[in-house]
């Protein structure tokens, strides 16, 4: 299963049109957001994870290197990583994304190409190119039914020698609860994915929305390493880390640094995941 319209170029698959129009409804309220801070990301601020810049940074960077960014969302973390010297590619299925991923990067003043297009159509929509750099996460592969397929995407655009860079919330956590640490929902993943009926959204969950119905799918760690093996990738980064980016139960303890921890005494879980793989030569 993959890609924007079935094989006979028929109509498009339902979790693809149910997303889309949900994350399309949000770009808008995300825009105007604290949680995201438009204002002072314009003004200099860079968006991206100290973990990530130094990860990355542990690959060989991305200053003079081309970098794509699958499932940019508006372009933030996309326009970052072209502060740190990057020549950037966002790619998000939303077309308001888009859109004002280009608002942004001409308000920034920070140079970006922004395209419209499914993951697993991305390779097609950017005629063939390679990149020195594949870049994604952050709430990414949850919306993706096939992470086989995404494997090879992610290979497909990836230049000889070129790496990925993943950065996801821990799978692990989508079998908790919603307010204790009880395991209530399956880690291996569900071939219909997990439909929900939910208005607004992380960043304002009274935000008035119609398009509210979407699916996710958990996708092991096992799976997702699996999907770049496959794919002819190299693994040279495998992390687990003790932090998340939201408040994902009531109980984590935030940060000055914007970061959610585990209250201490409780026992220790991975939060988020993070790796890098690289194209061989
Ligand atoms: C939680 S956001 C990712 C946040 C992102 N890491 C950032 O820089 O803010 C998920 C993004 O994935 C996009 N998306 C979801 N499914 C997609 C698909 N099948 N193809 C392309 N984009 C998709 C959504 O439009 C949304 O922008």
């Amino acid at each position: 299963m993959a890609g924007g319209a079935d094989a006979a170029g028929g109509a498009e698959p339902d979790w693809l049109v149910k997303n889309r129009a949900a994350w399309d409804e949000r770009v808008p309220i995300h825009v105007a957001s604290s949680f995201y801070d438009v204002d002072r990301f314009v003004a200099g601020r860079n968006s991206l994870r100290d973990f990530e810049v130094a990860e990355v940074a542990t690959a060989g960077g991305v200053a003079g290197r081309s970098l794509v960014h699958l499932q940019c969302h508006f372009g933030q973390d996309t326009l970052s990583w072209a502060r740190l010297g990057a020549r950037v590619t966002g790619v998000d299925f939303a077309p308001s994304g888009i859109d004002a991923a280009r608002t942004l990067a001409e308000r920034a003043g920070v140079p970006g190409e922004f395209v419209c297009a499914e993951v697993y159509d991305a390779p097609a929509a950017l005629g063939g190119r390679t990149f020195d750099v594949v870049y994604t996460g952050l709430g990414a592969l949850v919306w993706l039914p096939d992470i086989a397929s995404w494997g090879r995407v992610v290979a497909d655009l990836l230049a000889p020698g070129g790496f990925c860079y993943l950065a996801e919330f821990h799978p692990v956590v989508d079998v908790f609860d919603d307010d204790r640490l009880v395991a209530t929902r399956p880690y291996f993943t569900v071939a219909d994915g997990d439909w929900s009926d939910t208005p607004g959204s992380y960043v304002d969950w009274d935000a008035a929305t119609t398009h509210n119905e979407t699916v996710e799918w958990t996708h092991p760690v096992s799976s997702v390493v699996s999907a770049l093996l496959d794919a002819g990738l190299v693994l040279e980064q495998l992390h687990e880390h003790g932090h998340t980016l939201f408040e994902r139960w009531p109980f984590l303890e935030r940060r000055a640094d914007g970061t959610y921890h585990l209250p201490s005494g409780s026992p220790s879980l991975p939060l988020m995941y993070s790796l890098v793989a690289r194209r061989p030569a």
